[in-house]
Formats: structure tokens, sequence, C-alpha cells
């Protein structure tokens, strides 16, 4: 049995990228490893937020990740901001990361290029990464191929902190789902689908209704060729479209492409739109009934005490190692 990390960020609505690139991944995890599963709401300021809405986004993540099949009894669930140990150890992790390490972060570029007010946070944002994920003695952090940077981050900062003062952190590997690994936006398919994308019509949200789901799926941007065909360079739509088909319904590219020989794009962007829509339909069922419900505060209470018992552990040992604090037997 593995020690399982991952986070999200409570920063919209999970998208169908989230929920084949991360969610179930998480849920197949769960039955063989010990899994942490954490709301990143600290990971969410570091670029401006609502209070009100932010506080709505967590409880709506929360609700999500169950919705989708985690399931508290075999998985703690929580929310950073409930465990202080994450951002005590992330202070820790940045007094050994370097600003020129942080600065060649694309995620980081992406985010603060041509713009004024930046956050230090947005910064120094990896090291209280690593802090969530080094806290738990992960072995195995799934994610999507967009975090692999902060995760060779990661690595580096547990070799570092060991080799400069005590072998106690476990150096975490990565792991990539092979599809789905990368769902592209609906309207720039050179661009990942992403919850805070200005441009709605580019993402498909886990709590769309399902004729909008019809709508975005088949205002999709392809290509005039006509032939339902996998080839990431010069069909990047088609191709996209084909990964989230297979995602959702099992099936491999290989047999719909061929299972929609001769077919033109309407034909196909309606069973794409079908089969996401009874993928999502059970999670937004399930959704509804946990949203208000005092059994969710129960859950994130209940992921909360233990996810400290666990961190408040190894911060202890890790502060013991750096000489913060006074000696204690
Ligand atoms: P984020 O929405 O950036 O907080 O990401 C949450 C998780 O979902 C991370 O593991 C991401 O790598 C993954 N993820 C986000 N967007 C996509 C996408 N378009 N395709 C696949 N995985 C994604
Ligand atoms: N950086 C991740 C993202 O933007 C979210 C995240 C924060 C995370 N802490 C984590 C993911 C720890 C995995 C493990 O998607």
């Amino acid at each position: 049995m593995k020690t399982i990390f991952s986070g999200i960020q409570p920063s919209g609505t999970l998208t169908l990228g989230n929920y084949l690139g991360a969610l179930v991944q998480f849920t197949e995890l769960q039955n063989e490893h010990d899994c942490y599963f954490c709301i990143v709401d600290e990971h969410a300021i570091t670029v401006p937020q609502g209070r009100l809405q932010l506080r709505e986004q967590i409880r709506s993540l929360a609700a999500l990740y169950l919705a989708s099949g985690i399931d508290p009894k075999k998985a703690t669930l929580f929310i950073q901001s409930e465990v202080p140990a994450h951002t005590q150890m992330g202070w820790m992790l940045q007094s050994i990361s370097y600003v020129g390490e942080l600065e060649r972060m694309t995620q980081y570029k992406d985010k603060s290029e041509g713009k004024e007010g930046v956050s230090s946070a947005l910064l120094t944002y990896p090291a209280l990464m690593a802090s969530d994920i080094l806290l738990y003695n992960t072995d195995i952090v799934p994610v999507g191929e967009d975090q692999t940077q902060h995760m060779e981050l990661t690595r580096n900062l547990a070799q570092r902190f060991n080799n400069r003062f005590n072998d106690i952190l476990t150096v975490p590997e990565i792991s990539i789902p092979k599809v789905g690994a990368r769902i592209m936006s609906l309207q720039n398919p050179e661009k990942k689908m992403s919850k805070s994308d200005s441009n709605t019509k580019g993402f498909v949200s886990l709590l769309d209704e399902p004729k909008r789901i019809e709508k975005k799926i088949k205002s999709a941007v392809t290509d005039s060729e006509g032939i339902v065909k996998f080839d990431k360079e010069s069909k990047p739509g088609i191709s996209n479209l084909l990964t989230i088909m297979a995602s959702c319904t099992g099936r491999s590219i290989t047999e719909l492409e061929e299972a929609f020989e001769g077919e033109g794009y309407g034909v196909f962007k309606q069973a794409v739109a079908d089969a996401v829509i009874e993928k999502l339909a059970p999670i937004q069922e399930k959704y509804a009934d946990l949203i208000n419900s005092e059994e969710l505060d129960a859950i994130l209470d209940h992921g909360a005490e233990k996810a400290s018992m666990t961190a408040n552990k190894t911060l202890a040992k890790a502060k013991k190692a750096m000489g913060l604090g006074r000696k204690r037997k």
C-alpha cells in the first residue's frame, strides 16, 4: 500500500478535463492505497478571489469530489486551510527554495505575464504545493501533465531538505493518466481545457445541464476534412473529442475511429455529447443530494482531523531537523 496525495484548487466549477485528468484516477487509487485528497484553497488565493464565491467553490468542490466517487471511508478528504501545518511547512520549504527556480515555473510565467500587482504567493506557490505533498510522506501524486514541472521541484526540495538537514522526507513520484491526461479547450484545441477560461464555450463544467453540454460539444472547433481520425498535430479538435469519448466510454480510440468511419462530424459530435451527458448524470444527481447536507460538513471535519494528525507528525520532525523552536525530548 502506497500513500497518495493530490489537490485541486477551488477556483471555479470543475471541468470535464479535471474529471478525466484527475478525479477518475483518484477513485481508482482509493481502493488500494492510503489516499489524501485536498481542496487547496490557499493555492486559490494566489490570484484575487471573491470571499463569498471562494467559500461557495470550496464547498462545491468537496461535494464534487464525493459525487465523482471519492469514498470518505477509504480516502481522507479535507480543506487545506483547515490543516495549518501546510502553511507552516510551506514557509520552511520556501526558505530552501531559490527565487531563480521559482521564476522558471511556466505556470508562474503564464499567470503573471503582462500583469501588474502579481502576488508574491503566486511565485512561492510551488513551495506550498511541495509542503502539501511532503507532509504526508507521499509516494505517488496523481495529477495532469501540466503539473510535471511543479512535481520536479517538489522532488528537488525534498532531496535538498534531506541532504541539508536530516533524511526524513519521502521523495514522491508523479503519476499521469494515459488517456485523458490533457483534455483540450473545445474552442481552442491547442490550449488545455480550463475552468478559469473566460470563454465558457471552451469547457464542459461537471454541473452543466445536458442541453448546455450538447450545445458546447456541437460547437467545438474541428477541421474541414470530415474524417474522424486521431491526429493530434493536424486534427487537434477531432483528436480531443476522440479522447473525451474514449475516456467517457472506456472504448479505445481505434475502436471509435472504426465505428465512425464514413460518418460526418455531426453524427460524431452527437455521440460524444451523449457519452459525456451519460457519464455526468449520476455525478450531478449525487452532487445535488450532498451540497447542502450536514453529512458533507461531518466528512470534512473528520478529514481535517485525520490529515492534521499525519501532517503534524512530519511538521514536528521537520522543525526539529531545521532547528526551529526549543529542543524537546
Ligand atoms: P486545476 O484545475 O488546475 O486546479 O487542476 C486540478 C487537477 O486537474 C490537476 O491534477 C490538473 O493537472 C488536472 N487538470 C486540469 N485541467 C486539465 C485538463 N484540461 N486535462 C487533464 N487534466 C487536467
Ligand atoms: N498545483 C496544482 C494545480 O494547480 C494543485 C495542487 C496544489 C496540488 N497542491 C497540490 C496537486 C498537491 C497535487 C498535489 O493543479
